[in-house]
């Protein structure tokens, strides 16, 4: 997929609107995790060394269509100020006539952050007036918001129609390595998903069916599919109607050959906290009040040697509850075991992320760490994606 790319465009002097997705976890207010901040940095610095008057704009959270002070950018300013070492002036808008003199004002170097542009129930809309308000703020766009270029809002897709559009660095390398994957994997070919929710992840399954030689699940997703082998799962999470689509998806992998490794055993207790009382059990036995929270011990070591002999992994979603201690082995094995392997390795969603950092690892143990969660798993399904078919040449 070739994108028009922001490298080689002349921005001196030029007023740069950039679209970045620094939808941050926040918590009482502070931020939880700066990965997608830190990975906008490269483009931000390649247009301020490059003189552009820089105009950034992201969405934070889903204020759905409100004004809400918990999620203002300020803390994004703050933050930005902080990893550049400059000035970041905060507007309280994104298209109101304050916001177009403090764009007209800024100097060669100088960035501007407008206020969240969920605020606007335009955007979501795609709104064409208030893409074309936006647009009009500078003299070209660039989008480097990987993590939402699934949306078709008015600030990642309609602006396009009024402004040169390219994009940025980091959304050329969450694609190029993407692709990749999905073109030239180095075989086999290991996808991992875990997570709750079966509907967010059987696309990317069943495209998988063609690309995969083994798939490990984990999560309340593997409930469902124990389910679907017929297994009681007690009181844990599960969604007893998309049992169908997982017993379909079971047959589809086992008429290809391919192995679906479901765990073999696992954690239950029958309350959620770090002083529960977990128990290491086989799927025969769970029923009754048994929530079912992360593989057991067994499970981790057939998972870990799928691992190690792949030759690309692609991990979604995790194990287990791993927030709490009892049941956070299975995430954080696996985690350790992608890290540890020879393999090209791919990990995404902000629900893996954050499980990466908590164990201690850093990005550069891995292949790549996408920003996108359901942008990645739309690009890896092989559905169209709206705001980047814009930027494509
Ligand atoms: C994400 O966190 O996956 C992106 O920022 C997109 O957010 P959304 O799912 O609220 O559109």
């Amino acid at each position: 997929m070739q994108l028009r790319s922001i490298k080689g465009v002349d921005l001196s002097g030029k007023r740069v609107l950039l679209r970045a997705d620094l939808n941050v976890p926040l918590k009482s207010g502070k931020i939880q995790d700066d990965t997608r901040i830190q990975a906008v940095l490269p483009t931000v610095k390649h247009c301020l060394e490059q003189g552009a008057k820089l105009i950034i704009m992201t969405h934070l959270g889903r204020p759905k269509g409100k004004h809400l002070e918990a999620l203002k950018t300020d803390v994004i300013a703050e933050a930005l100020e902080e990893r550049l070492n400059c000035a970041v002036s905060k507007v309280d808008g994104c298209v109101e006539d304050f916001v177009t003199e403090a764009a007209a004002s800024l100097g060669n170097g100088e960035i501007l952050l407008l206020e969240n542009t969920r605020f606007y129930p335009e955007e979501k809309k795609n709104d064409a007036a208030f893409a074309e308000k936006l647009a009009s703020l500078a003299d070209l766009y660039v989008n480097d918001a990987f993590g939402a270029v699934h949306r078709a809002h008015a600030s990642t897709h309609g602006v396009t129609q009024y402004l040169p559009s390219y994009a940025g660095l980091l959304m050329e390398r969450e694609v190029e390595v993407l692709a990749k994957v999905l073109e030239s994997p180095r075989k086999p070919v290991c996808l991992i998903v875990g997570g709750a929710k079966i509907d967010t992840k059987i696309g990317v399954l069943k495209r998988f069916l063609e690309l995969a030689d083994s798939f490990l699940i984990g999560g309340a997703l593997a409930n469902t599919f124990l389910a679907a082998e017929g297994f009681d799962v007690g009181d844990s999470l599960y969604q007893e109607d998309k049992i169908e689509i997982a017993r379909d998806f079971l047959l589809s992998a086992e008429r290809k050959r391919e192995f679906v490794y479901l765990p073999l055993d696992l954690i239950v207790a029958d309350e959620i906290s770090n002083d529960a009382l977990a128990l290491d059990i086989k799927p025969e036995g769970v029923e009754g009040a048994m929530k079912i929270l992360d593989i057991g011990t067994l499970s981790i070591d057939v998972f870990k040697r799928a691992i190690a002999e792949a030759g690309t992994v692609i991990w979604n979603g995790p194990m287990g509850l791993y927030e709490f201690t009892p049941f956070e082995a299975g995430t954080r094995e696996i985690a350790k075991a992608i890290a540890e392997s020879n393999a090209d390795s791919i990990v995404g969603g902000g629900d893996s992320i954050d499980a990466l950092k908590k164990f201690g690892h850093s990005e550069k143990d891995f292949t790549h760490v996408s920003t996108g969660g359901g942008a990645m798993l739309e690009l890896l399904e092989g559905k169209m994606l709206p705001a980047l078919e814009v930027l494509k040449r």
